[in-house]
């Protein structure tokens, strides 16, 4: 916990003793000041929901009732001021539990705003320096296929080129997905069987998948209903998150794709025996350009995550139980 975090509870609960105490020593017949020192409990209690949200109302609650129940039971005479006592105390409890909500939606709001935001203006950059790149890429590549064409096959300067081809290749691969990124989401909707998508899309992987010696199973829910989604993005987004998975094993290691439904959603899970996401990682994945590749881009997740949550959809991932990782895609099932 950083110092401010240490100094804003350090605070709350400094005000909360601080006013108990003064119930306390208070004569108890000063029914005047006791009513003052009440009132400055809303003090800490803005201040905790303000800082730390429902978490933090409900720790200044709990900690009010335990400071201060004891001298009201102590005093306790049943009078009317004695009710009214316990009458705030409920609207207290009540008031801090609202206030840390709104205050927490809020925040969360605020924070979505600033992401979509951020993301936003990363996509415009990203798709303006891809556009630039990728008519000269082209151009190269087009130009030393042509001049490989007419050299002979096992001349040195052909290597050499074959290597500029494939490098340019990947580039443009980059330059494709950074495009991508970039785009606004345009939905085509058509009714879409969640396990044909996932067993072509792992069809088309086997070959990435077998030449890393790494063996892709797949485990269709035969009770899936077509569903209405965009399914070509959503391939997309199998494509992206198997090869992860792919990527992340050892020879000899599995990634497993499975389709299960719930009450009102359909899940794919991709289970992998890699290496799995270290602890600081884990809050980065999504970020654009976040990659711990040698020839990664770090749009992949990004894409994933826009692609997912623009169907209504989530997308989570944990760690196994014994290795690996699990990625959880959840769309809603059509009503
Ligand atoms: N299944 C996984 N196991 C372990 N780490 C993973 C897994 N999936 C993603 N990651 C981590 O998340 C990072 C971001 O993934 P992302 O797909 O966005 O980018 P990338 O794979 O590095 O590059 P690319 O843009 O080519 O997909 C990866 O570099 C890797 O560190
Ligand atoms: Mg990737």
């Amino acid at each position: 916990m950083s110092k401010s975090t240490w100094l804003k509870i350090g605070l709350t609960g400094g005000l909360i003793v601080g006013i108990s105490l003064l119930h306390y020593l208070t004569d108890p017949y000063e029914m005047e000041l006791h009513a003052v020192h009440q009132r400055l409990y809303y003090l800490p209690l803005v201040l905790g929901s303000f800082w730390f949200g429902i978490k933090g109302a409900a720790a200044v609650s709990i900690s009010v009732i335990a400071l201060y129940s004891p001298y009201v039971i102590y005093h306790w005479q049943g009078t009317f001021h004695d009710f009214e006592t316990l009458l705030e105390g409920g609207l207290f409890v009540f008031i801090a539990l609202t206030l840390g909500f709104l205050v927490e939606s809020q925040k969360k709001e605020h924070a979505a705003r600033i992401e979509a935001e951020r993301l936003a203006a990363i996509g415009r950059v990203v798709s303006e320096i891809a556009h630039d790149m990728k008519s000269p890429l082209m151009a190269i590549g087009g130009f030393a296929s042509q001049v490989s064409r007419n050299l002979p096959e096992d001349a040195d300067s052909n290597n050499k080129l074959q290597i500029v081809i494939q490098e340019t290749r990947r580039l443009e691969a980059m330059v494709k997905e950074m495009l991508e990124f970039g785009k606004p989401i345009e939905l085509v909707l058509s009714r879409t069987d969640l396990n044909e998508l996932a067993e072509k899309t792992a069809e088309a992987l086997e070959p990435v998948a077998s030449k890393e010696g790494v063996k892709l199973k797949i485990e269709p829910d035969r009770s899936l209903p077509a569903m209405n989604l965009d399914g070509a993005k959503l391939r997309q987004v199998l494509t992206n998150l198997i090869t992860n998975a792919i990527q992340a094993c050892a020879a000899g290691e599995e990634v497993l794709v499975r389709t299960r439904s719930s009450d009102a959603e359909a899940l794919v899970e991709i289970t992998d025996q890699g290496c799995g996401i270290s602890e600081e990682d884990r809050e980065k994945i999504f970020q654009p350009f976040f990659s711990t590749k040698k020839q990664g881009t770090g749009l992949g997740l990004a894409n994933v995550k826009r692609i997912v949550e623009a169907q209504g959809g989530k997308v989570t991932f944990h760690p196994n139980k014994d290795k690996g990782t699990t990625f959880v895609i959840t769309v809603p099932l059509d009503k």
